[in-house]
């Protein structure tokens, strides 16, 4: 006789059996929700990579940061494409471009709104690359004060985190001390501590338009097929001040979400980021997938891989359909 004695479809039967034994639950608390911010005003203009996504001038950022509040998700995370570029990279630090005056109008208006602002140079930079430019390579060193003066912009402008994504060595030591020496201790730092070298910030780099103008980011960013790497950057994070590590991108590297998080006691942040949206987006969009229960399905692995919070594209639609569900 086939009887077996053991049925885990026990547990499956009904809805609310299985309400009962789920391991991992999704909620908009878990978000980030990044805002990609332009000069101009009344600038809402959707992003051909990022469908669903727009570049916004600082007073329709605050409509959608608006929006991101009201449906329950607890932070922004803010990029700029600036009014000017040059070799250094100096616009990321003018009080006067986008990011800053976001961050300034946002903070003012939603103060329990929590606003990250994203650190590095390659929307600011002639070049397009992460840091300054030496004979041979992106110069490590004289870049690390730059990205502390960002820090510090964004700092003054209210920002409750900063987040540095260029993947330089010792930013954030460089970056806590800045912020700690100019009274500002309390804005906390969310590290891109392992980022990877990924074909998957393609719509990224159009819609922030920060593409290198030559070579690639592998001298920098991390190699994909390293792991122990990446547990070794978090560690130099950690002991150089972050507050919260990230793993970036996400799906391609939920092993390495999984490993961290069995191994690191700070809360733990990924980064779904634009391919893999835009991905989603497109087979939706051909009717090739169901794109709510993907996305849902998707985002919960994230959690299940160990993430204490995801940052994505798919923020707003998420919160909605979890409100609906
Ligand atoms: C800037 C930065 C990038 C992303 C976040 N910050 C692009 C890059 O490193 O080239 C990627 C985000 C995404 O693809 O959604 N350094
Ligand atoms: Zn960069």
């Amino acid at each position: 006789m086939n009887k077996p004695l053991i049925r885990p479809r026990r547990l499956r039967r009904s809805p609310a059996i299985r309400n009962l034994v789920r391991e991992t639950e999704l909620n908009a608390a878990d978000f980030i929700y990044p805002l990609f911010v332009v000069p101009g005003e009344k600038v809402q203009c959707e992003i051909s990579s990022l469908p669903g996504s727009c570049h916004l001038s600082v007073d329709m950022a605050l409509h959608v940061a608006r929006e991101v509040y009201e449906l329950g998700i607890p932070g922004v995370l803010v990029f700029g494409l600036p009014e000017y570029k040059d070799d250094q990279g100096s616009s990321a630090w003018d009080p006067a471009s986008p990011v800053q005056r976001a961050v300034r109008l946002i903070k003012q208006e939603l103060p329990d709104l929590t606003v990250i602002t994203d650190i590095c140079l390659c929307q600011y930079t002639s070049h397009g690359h992460c840091g300054l430019l030496n004979e041979t390579s992106v110069d490590n060193d004289p870049t690390l004060s730059l990205l502390g003066q960002v820090a510090l912009s964004h700092a003054e402008a209210g920002a409750d985190m900063v987040a540095p994504s260029d993947m330089m060595d010792g930013r954030v030591r460089v970056i806590r001390e800045m912020l700690d020496s100019q009274g500002y201790e309390q804005v906390a730092i969310m590290s891109y501590s392992a980022k990877y070298a990924s074909a998957y910030y393609g719509p990224f780099r159009e819609a922030a338009d920060s593409a290198p103008q030559f070579g690639d980011r592998k001298t920098y960013q991390m190699d994909p097929a390293n792991a122990r790497e990446a547990l070794r950057e978090i560690a130099l994070d950690i002991d150089e001040g972050a507050d919260i590590v990230m793993v970036k991108p996400a799906l391609a590297y939920l092993d390495v979400v999984r490993q961290v998080r069995d191994r690191v006691d700070l809360p733990v942040a990924v980064y779904n980021v634009s391919g893999e949206y835009a991905m989603v987006k497109a087979a939706a969009a051909n009717g090739w997938i169901e794109e709510r229960k993907i996305v849902l399905e998707t985002l919960t692995g994230m959690k299940r891989a160990g993430a204490d919070m995801i940052i994505t594209y798919h923020a707003l639609d998420a919160a909605r359909w979890l409100r609906e569900a």
